[in-house]
């Protein structure tokens, strides 16, 4: 990984910002992310993550925390976060815009107990695969105290396959409608290709089971996205 999007924040939080990153996927064209989404505060925040911090309780792991925007508001409201990321860069922003604790770390090797667990903005991307998630689910589990919970987000993209005579057009070979391979670049640079998971309820509710965690929906967004929470 060369960590382009660490880069891209790091240079947003120096106020180097000149231009966007540029997305874009197995099944979609180029697409601007805007970095200052990636900055954003609570007010500017979806329903689906206000409801999540709003739910946050006792210790809290921000998983993927990019800049920590999530860990910031719960930190202000006096929760005890512990923020975490692949990226160097996305850590680095995060101390600097005050996130006391905040470690590169990839969740699979986290060992302490928490008793929230967030993953947002498409949280079961993490995950990556569909082959990977009761890995990643087995392993989240075991970081929850008593009574603990998981709070995620996702969105079924099967929208993203309809074409305009309302049918559907997915490859009956491919694994799972939701398993992307997810492109980035930067400044004229391009990130090694990754892939990204969008998990619909009822395929993260059926590998929760397989793995004995109770799934509930909590909401629903106004765009086939949903708030998950888990619990054992
Ligand atoms: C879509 S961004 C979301 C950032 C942030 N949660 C937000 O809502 O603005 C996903 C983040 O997850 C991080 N990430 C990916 N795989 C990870 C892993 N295995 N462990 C920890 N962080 C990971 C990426 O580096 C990236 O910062």
């Amino acid at each position: 990984m060369k960590d382009l999007f660490g880069k891209a924040l790091l240079d947003y939080q120096n106020g180097n910002y000149t231009e966007d990153i540029i997305t874009s996927t197995s099944i979609s064209d180029d697409d601007l992310l805007p970095i200052s989404y990636l900055f954003r505060s609570f007010s500017e925040m979806p329903k689906i993550e206000q409801k999540a911090l709003k739910l946050s309780k006792g210790q809290v792991l921000d998983v993927g925390c990019g800049t920590g925007s999530h860990s910031l508001y719960l930190q202000e409201n006096r929760l005890n976060v512990k923020a975490i990321d692949i990226s160097k860069g996305a850590i680095e922003v995060a101390q600097k815009r005050g996130v006391m604790n905040a470690e590169v770390l990839n969740v699979l090797e986290e060992k302490s107990k928490f008793d929230t667990i967030l993953l947002l903005m498409n949280g079961t991307g993490i995950f990556q695969e569909i082959s990977q998630v009761a890995k990643y689910l087995t392993h989240l589990k075991s970081l929850l105290k008593p009574n603990g919970q998981i709070l995620l987000d996702s969105s079924d993209i099967k929208y993203m396959y309809e074409d305009e005579d309302g049918g559907f057009w997915m490859d009956a070979h491919s694994n799972y409608y939701g398993e992307l391979d997810y492109f980035l670049s930067y400044k004229g640079k391009k990130e090694v290709p990754m892939k990204w998971l969008y998990l619909d309820f009822d395929t993260l509710k059926l590998a929760c089971e397989t793995v004995g965690l109770h799934c509930g929906l909590i909401l629903e967004g106004e765009h086939f996205d949903y708030l998950a929470r888990l619990t054992v």
